[in-house]
């Protein structure tokens, strides 16, 4: 009798240990030699599907995924406000390389990615060049062709006796390049539609000028979505488990 109940204790703490981490997670082991290929191959194989969300392990879709905060693009002489922010296209992603430094807690993380969209209401006032800009509606970000280089740190938590990695915001930075960036902002000038279309003309003819202008301020924003979207991975996920010993 007691034989048989420890069997079905065993059997349930197995299973319990097995529903864990997903079946499209491959734990890599930091003692591998191979080990940066191992998270790489790894990551490329769960992201898409983790992106996806997971119901099992309490993951929401990150298709799209709505940023919580606003944000504020500061150039040199303009002001971009962004409200109810949604970003679109990250299972668009290729991972380039993912590298772990477990003394130091810090992780390289690049990819590339086809088609990045933000979509939000947008503030604008100041000018770019001779151009002023002035107004507030919808607008559109398109990010095309761009590499993300995300190095990030992270602290440990401890929750129910296992481990989970949370990243430090302060110690975590996103740069960005793009082949193209395509800007719309509609409602420029309260709506005038000739001079609003004339305007987005001018910025696209001249996006170069725009994204270097913002650059400082897109890593911002960039860094912030990085972060939301690994710490939903790793806030379900325990450390222990996707890095074996
Ligand atoms: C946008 O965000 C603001 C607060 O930041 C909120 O009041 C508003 O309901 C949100 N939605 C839309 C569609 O503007
Ligand atoms: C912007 O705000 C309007 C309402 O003022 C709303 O209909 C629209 O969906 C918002 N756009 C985004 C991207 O949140
Ligand atoms: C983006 O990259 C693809 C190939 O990966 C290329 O065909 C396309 O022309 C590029 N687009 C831009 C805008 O550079």
């Amino acid at each position: 009798m007691i034989l048989q109940w420890l069997i079905v204790l065993l059997v349930s703490v197995c299973s319990l240990v097995a529903l864990k981490l997903p079946n499209y997670i491959t734990p890599c082991s930091r003692s591998d030699p191979n080990h940066n290929a191992c998270t790489l191959a790894s990551a490329r194989a769960a992201v898409p599907k983790f992106l996806k969300g997971d119901r099992k392990i309490g993951l929401p879709s990150l298709l799209p995924l709505k940023y919580p905060q606003s944000s504020v693009l500061n150039g040199n002489s303009l002001k971009v406000t962004l409200n109810n922010l949604t970003v679109y296209g990250l299972d668009n992603i290729d991972i380039k390389e993912l590298q772990f430094d477990y003394e130091a807690r810090k992780v390289k993380f690049k990819s590339f990615n086809t088609q990045l969209d933000i979509k939000a209401n947008y503030t604008i006032d100041g000018r770019i060049l001779f151009i002023p800009l002035q107004g507030s509606g919808p607008c559109k970000f398109e990010f095309i062709n761009g590499t993300y280089e995300y190095n990030y740190e992270y602290g440990i938590e401890t929750r129910n006796g296992k481990k989970y990695a949370k990243i430090i915001s302060a110690r975590s930075t996103c740069k960005y390049d793009v082949e193209k960036a395509i800007f719309n902002l509609q409602n420029l000038f309260n709506g005038n539609e000739m001079l609003g279309e004339q305007t987005n003309r001018l910025i696209n003819e001249n996006w170069m000028l725009l994204n270097e202008e913002l650059r400082p301020s897109i890593n911002d924003l960039l860094t912030g979505v990085h972060e939301i979207v690994t710490n939903v991975f790793y806030q379900n996920i325990p450390l222990d488990e996707l890095i074996l010993p």
